[in-house]
């Protein structure tokens, strides 16, 4: 007998994604899974409640009647509340920030569920295919570059016309993760010329595959597994240096710098700024951990000297269709570790990933870093 399988409407303001989607729907209850979708769960995301339906799943008029189910899937981490409508030791899988959702951890921890982290997966790659990270920050990226042509005064591509010849935008990308990468892709596909930087020596070789030029200081700040550390105050002066003279010739600067578990680096400063062309534009995707440029506003757009900045939040919610099929697709491997051929539940939790991504569990937080985190925190 396969086991319920709850995903409730997400409830963070301004939030269009759905944690599955209809042709994850659809495998699932091939498994013997009973799906319970909440109405209108994916409206604003374009997967409508009849196409749930479709594909095998019962709709349920309210919240409740999707978090009563023995596993839930979200995208974001539930707010207090939603906690309290999920059974004692269900199971609850989402990208929950914990870091950020204490209360959250809390209510969790008191409530006796188990909650797997989606945030937390280890990036090996066996869970490659599980990785919302990955998935969503491919979403952010593509976005990033779009909104970085639509702002920016000038045309991508260098075009002859009858009206002369137009020389091509410069893009600048900072920090070539899975983000930046995709950003470089998408603006050099559009015609710009591309330029990427990364304090990790190994994103080079990438940058320079996708046809974009590499900027290189004698640095290499790999760390632990595969991100980046902290620099050095002497690291930082040299990265000063460089970045300061290529934003300055750059028409679009899409930052991506991150380090995990700290403030976004600081990449670009006032000063610089103002050295900067006016109609330039900065899109800064590390808005939401602090920004990589010191006049980001998280989720606004200002000018400063006629250089547009704007600091975006929850970018994957705006392309909601694709990034909840990929989300959903992420969710739809993970799942393949918890639950058995027939559609029950495994009774053996030690696979690493599970283990990894484990953040409460029977009344305890698992994951040692959040634990911390809560105990230090009134
Ligand atoms: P992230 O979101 O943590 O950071 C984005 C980028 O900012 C990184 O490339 C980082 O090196 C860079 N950065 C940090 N400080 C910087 C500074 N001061 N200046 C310039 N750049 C700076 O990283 P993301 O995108 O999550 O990827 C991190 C690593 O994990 C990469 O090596 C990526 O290839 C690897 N990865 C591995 C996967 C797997 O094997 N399953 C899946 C996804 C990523």
């Amino acid at each position: 007998m396969g086991i319920s399988v709850g995903v409730p409407k997400e409830t963070a303001p301004g939030e269009r994604r759905v944690a599955l989607v209809p042709e994850v729907v659809a495998r699932l209850v091939k498994q013997g899974v009973t799906l319970r979708i909440q109405s209108t769960a994916g409206e604003s995301a374009g997967y409508p409640d009849d196409a749930y339906a479709k594909a095998g799943a019962t709709i349920v008029p309210d919240a409740a009647g999707a978090f009563s189910s023995e596993i839930v899937l979200k995208v974001q981490g539930p707010s207090v509340a939603e906690v309290a409508l999920i059974p004692r030791s269900s199971i609850l899988v989402a990208q929950m920030n914990a870091s950020r959702n204490l209360p959250m951890v809390r209510a969790l921890r008191d409530g006796g569920q188990t909650a797997f982290a989606l945030e937390l997966l280890p990036r090996i790659s066996r869970a490659q295919s599980m990785d919302v990270l990955s998935s969503q920050a491919t979403v952010a990226g593509y976005r990033a570059a779009l909104i970085g042509a639509e702002l920016v005064p000038k045309f991508f591509p260098m075009l002859t016309t009858a009206a002369g010849t137009i020389r091509p935008a410069k893009v600048l990308i900072l920090g070539a993760g899975v983000a930046g990468l995709m950003a470089i892709a998408t603006a050099h596909r559009m015609g710009a010329i591309v330029e990427g930087y990364d304090v990790r020596r190994a994103a080079g070789e990438q940058v320079r595959s996708l046809g974009a030029k590499f900027l290189e200081l004698q640095i290499n700040a790999e760390g632990q597994g595969g991100y980046a550390r902290e620099l050095t105050p002497e690291e930082k002066a040299q990265e000063a240096a460089m970045v300061d003279g290529a934003v300055a010739d750059a028409d679009v600067v899409i930052t991506t710098a991150a380090i995990p578990g700290r403030r976004a680096p600081i990449l670009v400063r006032a000063p610089t700024i103002e050295k900067m062309r006016p109609g330039s534009v900065i899109v800064d995707l590390a808005a939401e951990t602090g920004g990589n440029c010191e006049l980001t506003k998280p989720g606004e757009r200002i000018v400063h000297h006629g250089v547009t900045i704007v600091g975006p939040l929850n970018l994957p919610s705006d392309l909601a269709f694709h990034a909840s099929l990929m989300f959903a697709k992420n969710l739809q491997s993970f799942l393949g570790l918890l639950l058995t051929k027939d559609g029950g539940l495994v009774a053996d939790r030690s696979d690493e990933i599970l283990v990894a991504s484990q953040l409460v569990s029977a009344g305890q937080i698992t994951h040692a870093p959040t634990r911390e985190l809560v105990e230090k925190s009134p």
